[in-house]
């Protein structure tokens, strides 16, 4: 028992010498048997008791130093600990997180994923950083081809793949092609959609760096141009509503022969150009929107996957995820790039 304040100086000294040579103990172990609320500091404090009521106060003034001396030899972690352990207070009502919702793009893959789904397409993703052979040289696109030029491509510092070859962030969904052929076995029909990041060096009113794309590809005997347009008929119908209208215009792909471009009709406009006031629509200007690409696979692509170009056929489009959005009624978006900044007063709306 301490009943003088030399005792109380030795187990003092006693309890400093004991916490520095116990090396059995982590830091929270440590703080549980050192300063814990029955841990040897606590014991300790219970001399104020035995003392003689003059000594208390030198005593109370040792006991403070060691609590201090102890503090500062723990981590700040277990201080933290300590600090919560006595400060918490239940009653303060909490911080209020708010309830996050799905980004307006994500909402979009999902009913895209379900309209493709419902009519026999299979979800399906391939690498966003690709070698070159998939996103170029087995689209058609060999090695130093000019045709290359108009992806501007990011390409990533790390050493040549000897299969793949450089190592690129995928510019479009059309990497999953070959790659969609070959986990097939080259053995058709395939029914694909792929829907995926892809990124260029490119930024304005209209483009984003990364951006989403969605490939389909069907691949089967007879497949023609009319399977193409009668599903970018049915995509316009089930997004847009069902007035909504496509149309092809020729176009050039290295991978595609023949190629489109595909635009749907404006749906402020309904596909006229011009307002019921006779004003000229500032939404769209002629009537239309252009979403991305479209074509019949070329020869050379289904050779690259396997698939004899004598027997099957295909085709196959790309469109941009966030274009096709925000063409959408009711959404006036004229600016892309606003969907990336993280503005609340924008995302909330959805
Ligand atoms: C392609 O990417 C082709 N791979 C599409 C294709 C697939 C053609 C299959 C034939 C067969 P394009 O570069 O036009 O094509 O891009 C397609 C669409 O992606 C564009 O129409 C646009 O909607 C969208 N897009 C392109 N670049 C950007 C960008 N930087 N930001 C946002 N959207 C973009």
């Amino acid at each position: 028992m301490i009943t003088t304040l030399r005792d109380l100086h030795s187990a003092i000294d006693t309890l400093r010498e004991d916490f520095l040579s116990d090396a059995s103990l982590d830091s929270s172990g440590k703080w549980e048997l050192y300063l814990g609320k029955k841990g040897r500091f606590n014991e300790l404090t219970q001399a104020l008791k035995t003392l003689l009521p003059e000594n208390r106060k030198d005593a109370g003034k040792l006991l403070n130093e060691l609590k201090a001396w102890l503090n500062e030899q723990l981590p700040k972690s277990t201080d933290k600990k300590e600090r919560e352990g006595d400060d918490r207070d239940p009653t303060v009502p909490g911080l209020d997180l708010g309830v996050g919702h799905l980004h307006p793009v994500t909402h979009a893959m999902h009913e895209i994923t379900q309209i493709f789904e419902r009519i026999g397409f299979t979800r399906v993703r391939y690498p966003e950083v690709d070698g070159d052979y998939y996103v170029f040289e087995a689209l058609n696109m060999p090695k130093n081809h000019p045709a290359r030029d108009e992806w501007e491509t990011f390409f990533v510092d790390v050493p040549i793949d000897k299969k793949v070859g450089k190592i690129v962030l995928s510019t479009h969904t059309s990497n999953g092609q070959v790659r969609e052929m070959e986990r097939l076995g080259s053995t058709p029909p395939i029914r694909m959609i792929n829907i995926a990041r892809v990124y260029r060096r490119q930024s304005d009113v209209t483009h984003t760096p990364m951006f989403h794309q969605f490939e389909g590809l069907v691949i089967d005997t007879d497949i023609n141009i009319q399977h193409l347009k009668g599903t970018i008929d049915h995509f316009a119908r089930e997004f847009y509503g069902p007035g909504a209208r496509s149309r092809i215009r020729p176009f050039h792909f290295m991978f595609t022969e023949p190629s489109f471009e595909v635009d749907f009709s404006c749906t402020i406009c309904d596909g006229t150009g011009k307002l019921s006031n006779g004003e000229k629509c500032k939404f769209c200007k002629s009537g239309w929107h252009e979403v991305g690409g479209a074509g019949m696979v070329h020869p050379n692509v289904l050779r690259a996957g396997g698939i004899d170009p004598n027997v099957y056929s295909g085709f196959a489009f790309g469109w941009g995820i966030e274009r096709t959005y925000t063409l959408r009624p009711g959404l006036h978006i004229d600016d892309i790039r606003m969907l990336y900044n993280g503005d609340l007063r924008l995302l909330e709306q959805f």
